[in-house]
């Protein structure tokens, strides 16, 4: 695991941007793994930026974002489908048809599980997929528990990532408790995968995550045994790490 200590918010969203950037200049047709938060939020304007200056072209790329509200539709502003056009498709010369975030109002769940675990394999898989990080150690929304699924699947989100959560909605009802997420298989089969994380709130996770052990408890500290992934942290989220 490699580890890059940011001075600030601003320094590690270009760190990440300028990550994604080399992928695409390698392989135009790169197909990117998103994540939502306000982690990545940095990092999208940053993407948007180059973008608009001519430094990066998504014209060719396709995107699989992590993981959906269950019951939201796309239209709702708390959507991930919402965020992800309003942060970075609407900004960026990509092809929106190529851009895919799962469909949390599917009639049949199973299936869209399914299928969008089907796509992403009949894409070649993910070359690069960007994590955010929960303060109890869920990526995408794989929560902690005894046992961790490998493939897209519907999770009940833990009363912490409610609470965690309930920022963003005007009252605790309207919180989703469901999501549909990728599962750790389809994040460890990423090529690459860079993880961010910043502020205060993040830094005892991110000291547990680089513990040197596997628990499925701490779901990001699978991450360990991946060939290729870079921790990217400002320097306050890296206070805690020995
Ligand atoms: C949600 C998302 C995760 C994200 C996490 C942390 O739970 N499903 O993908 O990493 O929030 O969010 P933030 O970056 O706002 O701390």
């Amino acid at each position: 695991m490699k580890m890059i200590v940011a001075r600030d918010y601003e320094e590690l969203s270009k760190k990440a941007a300028d990550k994604i950037v080399q992928v695409i200049e390698n392989k135009p047709n790169a197909v990117l793994g998103l994540a939502t938060g306000s982690t990545p939020v940095g990092m999208y304007k940053q993407l948007v930026a180059y973008n608009k200056d001519k430094l990066v072209d998504f014209s060719y790329v396709t995107t699989f974002n992590l993981d959906e509200y269950l019951g939201i539709p796309a239209e709702h502003p708390q959507s991930y489908q919402y965020f992800m056009k309003d942060n970075l498709f609407n900004h960026i010369n990509i092809d929106q048809s190529k851009t895919h975030v799962p469909n949390g109002m599917a009639e049949d769940i199973e299936l869209e599980c399914k299928t969008y675990d089907e796509m992403i394999r009949a894409h070649g898989g993910i070359d690069i997929q960007v994590l955010g990080i929960g303060n109890n150690g869920h990526i995408g929304f794989n929560e902690p528990d005894d046992e961790l699924i490998v493939g897209t699947h519907v999770t009940s989100l833990t009363q912490d990532t409610i609470k965690a959560n309930a920022r963003f909605f005007d009252s605790m009802d309207e919180v989703p408790t469901k999501a549909i997420t990728m599962g750790l298989g389809d994040i460890m089969k990423a090529k690459e995968i860079i993880l961010i994380a910043s502020g205060e709130a993040k830094a005892d996770i991110i000291s547990k995550l680089l513990a040197g052990k596997i628990d499925t408890q701490v779901p990001a500290s699978l991450l360990q045994v991946h060939p290729n992934v870079t921790v990217i942290v400002d320097e306050v989220a890296a206070k805690l790490i020995k």
